[in-house]
């Protein structure tokens, strides 16, 4: 890995620089032990989740300078209230930083995260991440926990929504962009917040996608999967990054000096703030690697960890550990130099009010601009995951019958995590096909939980069997995915495949929008549903995003940024997986028969399913269709030192103008390590009008064939590699090879 030295410092001119550090070692020079460590302590105002152990009172605490940061405050009032009692009644005045998770927009709510990844486009991500920060800076916020940068390959763990999927290049690009978004160029101007990559490391593998649950990754799954979305992160300039729930090695994330001090500070020179998870400080007791709140204290603290979220650990042992001799007082020191570094490149020595400004705050929220981004982003975001007989895009003419309760369910478009979001701000795809469609006959069909009654059934089968078309809103209720959301059964909850089943049954053509959080096991609605389109949950243009797909006005463009299985049984499942030593794959084997003879038996597979996702990683439909040809490589025996240049041209061949997401991957064919079937390296979106070509160029290095190596460092082995290009990682349709050379 790359490095060098990452401080937000880097980014200011030297004399604003100059000044921050003279003004924070001032601080700390004047400040008291026990201040110091009030620094460090943040504490919850308002929604909780999971239990607060620093239980103190807010506004005493933040007078007496117990107090440095705030998490989860109410509104603009409070926080003016909160910064008011720091800067005027408390000893040094010093500002706090006031934080909330804006995850996917602020009051205007954006796709999930996960959805938001479907788009394969970074610069969706940079816009709804720049919309959120200058909605969420204009109420207040000065510091978001976003992004999530977990790599996520088990749908049944309900974070995957909060994340990029499964895949670390494109976790990696997207989150990039999102710091950029949040975090703008200046991070003292009035429109921007401090990012927080999160969380680190690891926490994407929490076994059986069981939340809160134990890790055990190698140290070579945690490098080449898990920590290069952080290292993205870093890049980007990330101001600050949360230690995970998870244990490594088994040492919990938050105390594990191996995780922050070796590898974030030593390895990536991150130089900013750590913060806790919350109360992932106290839980080191649960955990069992400390016998009290002391000991979890002492433990951070050496680790490297900054910032307490409610966990009081600091706040009530600190002072003790350090006059006792057991904690270093410069360790301390350290952790409170950087959160004070925040609060000054955060511009709150200046002007701790500066957020602060009612009117600034009526022009930026929930804008018609702010609206207009949303939908893009949505509308970005939906995958095609089939279309049998081209039954999309449906014709605004035809008599259309709408079921679903969640076709009209406001709240559930804003997804979990939804900040400041408000479901009377979202526009349901009932309103907007009854604006758009000329005859709509709406009917509930289910509840929007899934249940399904006999009236209803009736109803929605009447309504259909007269229609020319259905389209039928199923799926996941927002509550589903998420925080403390985990599924062990992933199909469509309560009775919606037995309306789907009858609705089917009419032999009117039926279209399924998916609303969910996660990949879901739909192998009966791919077998019998025509077409279905895959909706997340898109945020407050709903309506308007999914009927520009629907009604043909835009080329489905998302694709699938995680992979769906035929069923829960297959999960752990993602594309680029490693070789096995008896693989069953590429159309050798017949996987849905069961074997018959040990040639086929043998072999790593199931008896009963295929190895093959449903719906695999970069899968997603059009409604034209694109031809790759032409494949070059610059070059067929390249040096470490060089640039290998890849071209490739997609022809639309259909009849309509369409959008293709080309993606690149590299198989490493022999290493010292085994290496992934593929690895994505490189993607592009272009839209393409009809019976148009366009040549799609890519420059790859070194570094994107390097790995974990046997020899414990990254580096690109010499030996043969091939470039695949193709639409998704199971439909490659150009494959070349080429040499890495000494
Ligand atoms: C716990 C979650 O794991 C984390 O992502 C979030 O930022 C904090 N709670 C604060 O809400």
């Amino acid at each position: 890995m790359e490095t060098q030295t990452r401080s937000l410092l880097d980014h200011l001119s030297p004399e604003r620089r100059a000044a921050i550090e003279e003004h924070v070692e001032t601080l700390l020079s004047e400040l008291t032990l026990e201040q110091k460590v009030g620094q460090l302590n943040q504490v919850n105002a308002d929604f909780a989740t999971g239990t607060a152990v620093a239980d103190m009172d807010l506004e005493e605490g933040i007078r007496d300078g117990d107090i440095g940061s705030v998490l989860n405050f109410a509104d603009l009032d409070e926080a003016r209230r909160f910064q008011e009692l720091a800067v005027e009644e408390s000893d040094h005045g010093i500002p706090l930083v006031l934080a909330l998770d804006v995850i996917h927009g602020y009051r205007t709510i954006f796709p999930i995260p996960l959805g938001e990844a479907a788009s394969w486009n970074p610069e969706m991500a940079a816009l709804s991440a720049r919309v959120a920060a200058t909605e969420a800076a204009a109420d207040g916020v000065h510091w978001t926990f976003a992004p999530s940068v977990d790599v996520g390959r088990d749908p049944r763990w309900g974070r995957v929504m909060e994340a990029a999927g499964e895949d670390p290049y494109l976790t990696a690009e997207t989150s990039k962009a999102r710091v950029r978004g949040f975090q703008g160029d200046d991070l003292a101007a009035d429109d921007t917040v401090l990012a927080c990559a999160k969380h680190y490391v690891g926490y994407g593998a929490s076994e059986a996608g069981r939340e809160y649950n134990t890790v055990d990754i190698s140290e070579t799954t945690l490098r080449e999967v898990h920590l290069p979305p952080f290292e993205a992160c870093l890049e980007a300039g990330v101001g600050s990054v949360m230690n995970a729930f998870n244990l490594h090695e088994r040492i919990p994330a938050s105390s594990n000096e191996e995780l922050v001090e070796g590898i974030l500070r030593g390895e990536l020179d991150f130089e900013d703030l750590v913060v806790s998870d919350w109360n992932s400080f106290g839980e080191l007791i649960e955990h069992g690697v400390a016998g009290d709140l002391r000991d979890a204290a002492r433990a951070c603290i050496e680790a490297g960890s900054d910032v307490d979220m409610v966990s009081g650990a600091y706040a009530t042992e600190l002072v003790g550990l350090v006059e006792d001799g057991v904690v270093d007082e410069a360790l301390v020191d350290d952790a409170v130099r950087r959160l004070l570094t925040v609060k000054g490149v955060l511009g709150l020595f200046d002007d701790p009010y500066r957020y602060f400004d009612e009117e600034r705050r009526s022009q930026r929220i929930l804008t018609d601009d702010h609206r207009a981004a949303a939908r893009e982003v949505a509308r970005e975001s939906l995958v095609l995951l089939k279309n049998e007989a081209d039954l999309l895009p449906v014709d605004e003419r035809d008599d259309v019958a709408l079921v679903g309760g969640l076709a009209d369910s406001a709240t559930d478009m804003l997804g979990a995590w939804r900040a400041e979001g408000d479901p009377d701000d979202v526009t349901t795809l009932r309103t907007t096909l009854t604006d758009r469609v000329e005859s709509l006959t709406y009917v509930e069909g289910c509840d929007r939980d899934g249940a399904v009654g006999d009236e209803q059934l009736e109803r929605a089968v009447e309504a259909v069997t007269s229609a020319d078309v259905a389209i039928v809103a199923v799926g996941e209720r927002y509550s589903q995915s998420g925080e403390a959301a985990s599924r062990a059964h992933l199909d469509l909850p309560g009775d919606q495949r037995a309306l789907l089943e009858a609705l089917v049954e009419t032999g009117t053509p039926v279209a399924a929008v998916l609303f969910s959080g996660r990949p879901l096991a739909i192998d009966w609605e791919a077998d019998h549903v025509p077409a279905l389109l895959e909706a997340w949950f898109p945020g407050v243009e709903a309506g308007p995003a999914i009927a520009d797909v629907l009604l043909g006005e835009d080329d489905p463009s998302g694709r699938l940024p995680m992979s769906f299985p035929i069923t829960e049984g297959q999960i752990p499942l993602y594309y680029n997986r490693l070789r096995t030593g008896r693989p069953a794959e590429d159309g050798e084997v017949d996987l849905t028969v069961a074997p018959e003879n040990h040639a086929e038996k043998y072999l790593s597979r199931y008896l009963d399913v295929p190895n093959e996702p449903l719906y695999a990683f970069g899968h997603g439909e059009s409604y034209t269709e694109f031809a790759y040809t032409d494949l070059t490589l610059g070059t067929d025996a390249v040096t470490a030192e060089e640039t290998l240049s890849v071209e490739v041209t997609v022809e639309n061949t259909g009849d309509r103008a369409g959008t293709e997401v080309v993606q690149l991957y590299v198989s490493d064919l022999v290493g010292s390590r085994a290496r992934p079937v593929r690895e994505l390296v490189r993607f592009d979106k272009l839209d393409i009008d009809a019976g148009d070509s366009a040549t799609v160029s890519f420059e790859l290095t070194a570094a994107d064939l390097a790995f974990w190596t046997a020899d414990e460092t990254y580096a690109a082995e010499p030996g043969a590699f091939e470039v695949q290009v193709g639409h998704a990682s199971d439909d490659i349709t150009a494959v070349e090879r080429f040499e890495l050379v000494e």
